[in-house]
C-alpha cells in the first residue's frame, strides 16, 4: 500500500509518498536523493547505509521509513560539506581513513555515534568483558566498528582518525 509520511532529514522536514515497504535506506537514496548513504548488502551486514536516528546509528536498509515519522534522521550531508566539514569528516581526509571511499559515509556516522555512545557509558563488548575498561582502546573502537565493513582494508587509519577526535 501507499502512504505519505513526513521524514525529518538533515534538520528539513520532506513529503513522502511510498510504499509502505519502502526501506529507510531507499526513502533517503531514491526519493530524497540524499545519495550520500550507500547500499552495500541491503541486509544489515555491511554497514555501508548508516545513518544517525536521533543522534544514534542504524542500518538504515534495516528499517522502514514509515518507523520513523517522529525522528530526527542525519545523514552525512548533514553532517558537514566540504566547506565546513564536521571533525571526523576532516579526520578521515587526514589519516587517509578510506580508499575507493564507498563504506565511507557509514564509516562516518557510524564513528560520529560510537563516540556519543562511548560518552555515554553504553558498554561494547569488549568494555563489558575487561574491568579496567579502557574505552578508547584501538580495539574497543575496533570492536565498536566491526559492523562497518571495509573491503579496501582501510582500518588502521579509520582507527587513527577516530582515535583523533577522541582526543
Ligand atoms: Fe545496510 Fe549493508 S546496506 S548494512
Amino acid at each position: 500500500a501507499m502512504a505519505k509520511l513526513r521524514l525529518k532529514v538533515n534538520g528539513q522536514s520532506h513529503e513522502l509518498h511510498i510504499d509502505t515497504r519502502t526501506t529507510l535506506l531507499d526513502a533517503l537514496r531514491e526519493h530524497l536523493h540524499f545519495t550520500g548513504t550507500k547500499k552495500g548488502c541491503d541486509q544489515g551486514q555491511c554497514g555501508a547505509c548508516t545513518v544517525l536516528v536521533n543522534g544514534r546509528r542504524i542500518n538504515a536498509c534495516l528499517t522502514l521509513a514509515i518507523m520513523h515519522e517522529s525522528d530526527s534522521i542525519t545523514t552525512i550531508e548533514g553532517l558537514g560539506t566540504p566547506e565546513r566539514m564536521h571533525a571526523m569528516q576532516a579526520a578521515f581526509v587526514k589519516h587517509d581513513g578510506y580508499q575507493c571511499g564507498y563504506c565511507t559515509p557509514g564509516q562516518i556516522c557510524s564513528a560520529v555515534a560510537v563516540l556519543d555512545e562511548i560518552e555515554a557509558g553504553i558498554p561494547s563488548h569488549v568494555s563489558e568483558n575487561l574491568a579496567a575498561r579502557p574505552m578508547l582502546s584501538a580495539s574497543e573502537l575496533r570492536e565498536r566498528m566491526s559492523g562497518n565493513i571495509c573491503r579496501c582494508g582501510a582500518y588502521s587509519n579509520i582507527i587513527d582518525a577516530i582515535t583523533e577526535v577522541a582526543g
